[in-house]
């Protein structure tokens, strides 16, 4: 194993593949495994090829690499990945969720009237959508806020926005932020609210409503004059944008 592990950065692919298949160390050490060793969960009558199938739509839907649950390092061929091997926690998070799905899609769902052939079925990727934690964009943002605070929550919306937008793992539009900020709002976190409200304009420049929501934070956090700013913007963008007017004159 560990001469092994040693051997492999001076060999080419090629020749990895020649060892892997003609040199089976144990049933652990080739790739694809000859036998399934340590099921807890799927069937035992599995085969190699469905198992890999399961393996590879668990890995999509959580937007991970194999290394997530299993032991292996990355870059290296699969043959040298000890699969079996129940080392990470995350390979027992993710049994406990099979049988959950497995629950879910047998039990529950089942029970369901109507015709059987109608039916969906839940995956991993119905909650996950492409991330180990299935966190909305609010919620993935409050953690930082509430651990790293304001510029840092900002900073971490741009790296998910340009590394996820366009996928389903976090909803980019304008109604996202403008709900963390009314949260926010609500538990008497004004400063913060006001930050995630600005970020929202700055995205949106031309939403009617996020400036009006950029109002009614700065408004809340007791700055008139900046508040009667952004409804002005928002009243430019949208004139008719129901109760504006009232909260326009009410700061004149
Ligand atoms: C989110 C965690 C997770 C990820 C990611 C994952 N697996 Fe698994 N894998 C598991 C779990 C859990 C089992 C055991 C299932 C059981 O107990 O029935 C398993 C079992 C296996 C086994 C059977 C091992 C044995 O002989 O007992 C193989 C082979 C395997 N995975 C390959 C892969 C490959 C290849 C990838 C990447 C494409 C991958 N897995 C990604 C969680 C994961
Ligand atoms: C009904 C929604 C739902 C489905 C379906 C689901 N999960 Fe999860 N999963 C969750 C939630 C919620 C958490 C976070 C639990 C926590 O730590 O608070 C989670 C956490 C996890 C974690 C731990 C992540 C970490 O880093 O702590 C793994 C691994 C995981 N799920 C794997 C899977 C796999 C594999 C599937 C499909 C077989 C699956 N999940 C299907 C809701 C779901």
């Amino acid at each position: 194993m560990f001469a092994t592990t040693r051997m492999i950065p001076v060999l080419t692919a090629a020749a990895m593949v020649v060892l892997a298949s003609a040199l089976p160390r144990s049933a652990s050490a080739q790739w694809p495994p000859e036998r399934l060793e340590n099921l807890e969960v799927l069937p035992e009558d599995i085969s190699v090829r469905e198992l890999i199938g399961v393996m590879r739509g668990i890995t999509v839907g959580l937007g991970v690499r194999c290394t997530y649950c299993h032991v292996g390092e990355e870059g290296q061929p699969l043959s040298t990945y000890d699969f079996p091997a129940d080392d990470k926690e995350t390979k027992e998070k993710a049994r406990v969720m099979l049988r959950m799905v497995g629950h879910i899609n047998g039990e529950h769902l089942a029970d369901l009237p109507g015709d059987p052939a109608d039916r969906l079925t839940v995956r991993c990727a119905t909650c996950h959508r492409g991330q180990p934690r299935p966190l909305t964009l609010a919620e993935a943002l409050t953690e930082v806020l509430d651990e790293q605070g304001t510029d840092s929550a900002v900073a971490r919306y741009h790296a998910l926005r340009d590394r996820f937008y366009g996928r389903a793992t976090y909803d980019f539009g304008e109604f996202s932020l403008n709900g963390l900020g009314y949260q926010l709002l609500g538990s008497g976190r004004t400063g913060e609210a006001v930050a995630i409200f600005q970020l929202n304009t700055e995205v949106f420049p031309e939403s009617a409503n996020v400036y009006d929501s950029l109002g009614d934070g700065l408004n809340a956090a007791g700055m008139p004059q900046a508040a009667l700013r952004a409804y002005l913007a928002a009243f430019e963008l949208n004139p008719t944008m129901r109760g504006l007017q009232a909260r326009i004159d009410s700061l004149k």
